[in-house]
């Protein structure tokens, strides 16, 4: 059997109004760039390697399919001036790993960004459960996917663990010439809610890697501790504190 080359998982969600910069928020991260055309390099080195277990292999599979079927999509986004040619989630679901280490420990992240459009709003919403952490990403510069933060935030009491760990992120702040939602208002509405905020953007890379970092964080910190003498990794597949068991590898 493959060697597990990693401590913990953690799954992440992106969630937030259709445009306000999921997709680069997540690219930045996972592969340090800002770019306009979606090419997945996640997938097939793990599945090469055998890093992969099942429950992983079936999210790749659909991952494939949602690639395949962007790649036929990308053609037509490319004629829409205002979306330019980036990604469009096909499926409404699309994901990227990265593995990272915190405190000795190497966590692998597996990030799940959904397309913020209503459309899609049952499959996306179906993902909630299992994410341990969610990022609410809004747009500095469109005071409606501001308005929207309690619609999403209602969608989170609904659909996901009690405890899963949120955080707000106000992206696009390298627009500061175009902002309509003043800092304070994203800090304002997140000490509310008794979640964590920062300013990002992807195109700028400011926060980006300190918000991930930061929320992974988080999550360890209510990770349960391994007993020495456990077989299993203790990862969530969505219960909690307490309930966080891996179903996988
Ligand atoms: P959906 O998939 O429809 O839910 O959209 P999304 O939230 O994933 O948005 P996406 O990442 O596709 O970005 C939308 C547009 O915003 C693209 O044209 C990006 O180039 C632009 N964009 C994203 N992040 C930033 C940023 O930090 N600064 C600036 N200036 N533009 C950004």
């Amino acid at each position: 059997m493959a060697k597990k080359t990693y401590d913990l998982l953690f799954k992440l969600l992106l969630i937030g109004d259709s445009g306000v910069g999921k997709t680069c928020v997540l690219f930045r991260f996972s592969d340090d760039a800002f770019n306009t055309t979606f090419i997945s390099t996640i997938g097939h080195g793990e599945v090469a390697q055998g890093m992969l277990c099942p429950e992983e292999l079936t999210f790749m599979l659909i991952s494939e399919i949602i690639l395949k079927l962007g790649e036929k999509s990308e053609e037509r986004r490319k004629n829409i001036p205002d979306r330019g040619n980036s990604h469009e989630k096909v499926l409404g679901i699309d994901f990227k790993i990265k593995t990272v280490e915190l405190q000795g420990k190497k966590i692998k992240l597996q990030i799940w960004d959904t397309a913020g459009q209503e459309r899609f709003h049952t499959i996306t919403t179906s993902y909630y459960r299992g994410a341990m952490g969610i990022m609410l990403v809004y747009d500095i510069t469109n005071g409606k996917s501001f308005e929207n933060i309690s619609k999403w935030l209602r969608n989170i009491d609904e659909h996901a663990n009690e405890d899963v760990e949120r955080m707000l992120l106000g992206n696009k702040c390298d627009m500061d010439d175009k902002r309509v939602v003043p800092k304070g208002k994203g800090e304002q509405i997140a000490r509310e809610h008794g979640i964590r905020f920062f300013e990002t953007s992807a195109k700028a890379n400011i926060n980006i890697e300190k918000a991930f970092l930061t929320l992974a964080e988080d999550i360890l910190r209510k990770t349960p501790v391994k007993e020495p003498n456990s077989e299993n990794v203790d990862i969530s597949s969505g219960g909690g504190v307490t309930g966080w068991k891996s179903k996988c590898c």
